[in-house]
């Protein structure tokens, strides 16, 4: 399994490259608003992705970002975006990602990212480590907030969240740590924890595509992952990936935010 996951998200990634040659305006949508953008290489990378999973494992369910659930009954179920980062993508900027995970009864069991522009490929089995280009990966050991580069994204912003938002956490936050990153991909992001680029990484309003893989990767790299309240229930109500030491201190600033994503 972790061999085909790993052979089709580098030829989805070669598909994305390809089209990314070729982007002309006429070819960039938006969805849900004006910000929210989705290009036909994001449609044709996702056809790919499911085209080569119905041929190989036909009977599992499919969740990708462009085309929805598919109608399934099986245990296991691959959850699919096609390109996380569509923003960099149109821009040509480099942190854009394909991320496949694949979920039995609800719980991430392998996973792979593949970021094109750096050829890397970022996998894991449940209970057998992440890798990086066949690197074994490992969260930092960082556990003072000075020492700490913490990342973090908007997609609250471009979904119209007004008051309650990312801005107020980022305000308590940037000024007691090294600094702040922010990729506009939230797989990569997760990645980033693993390797120990980032010692930690929360955003507020994502969906499951956008984590299905990361969460995987950045566990089995010794991380830790919950909601902004230190639960289970992410992304619905936010989440932070983190390299467990900081884990606790970073929770503290959200112990008054209220979930507003369903
Ligand atoms: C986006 C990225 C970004 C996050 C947004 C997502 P997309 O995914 O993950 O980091 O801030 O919330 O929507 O739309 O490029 O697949
Ligand atoms: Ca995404
Ligand atoms: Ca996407």
């Amino acid at each position: 399994m972790i061999e085909f996951m790993k052979s089709i998200a580098k030829q989805a990634g070669a598909i994305a490259l390809a089209g990314q040659l070729e982007l002309q305006k006429k070819r960039i949508h938006t969805k849900g608003n004006a910000r929210d953008l989705v290009t036909d290489t994001d449609r044709a990378v996702e056809e790919f992705i499911c085209s080569r999973i119905r041929e190989e494992y036909p009977q599992y369910g499919i969740f990708g970002e462009e085309t929805g659930k598919s109608d399934s009954s099986s245990e296991y179920c691959f959850i699919i975006d096609p390109i996380d980062g569509t923003a960099s993508f149109v821009h040509n900027l480099p942190n854009w990602c394909v991320s496949i995970g694949l979920h039995k009864n609800g719980e991430p069991i392998v996973a792979v990212v593949y970021q094109p522009s750096m050829n890397d490929l970022y996998y894991a089995e449940k209970g057998k480590g992440a890798y990086l280009n066949g690197t074994k990966l490992h969260v930092s050991a960082c556990d003072t907030l000075v020492e700490s580069i913490v990342g973090t994204g908007f997609f609250c912003l471009r979904a119209g969240w007004k008051e309650e938002n990312n801005l107020k956490y980022v305000s308590r936050i940037a000024p007691l740590v090294c600094d702040l990153r922010k990729y506009g991909s939230a797989a990569l992001d997760a990645c980033l924890v693993a390797r120990g680029s980032l010692d930690a990484w929360w955003e507020l309003c994502l969906a499951p595509y956008d984590i299905a893989a990361g969460v995987l990767i950045l566990t089995e790299a010794g991380g830790r992952i919950t909601d902004l309240h230190g639960g289970t229930e992410f992304p619905q109500k936010g989440i932070m990936g983190s390299n467990g030491a900081l884990h606790s201190t970073l929770l503290k600033f959200f112990e008054d935010h209220q979930d507003l994503h369903s």
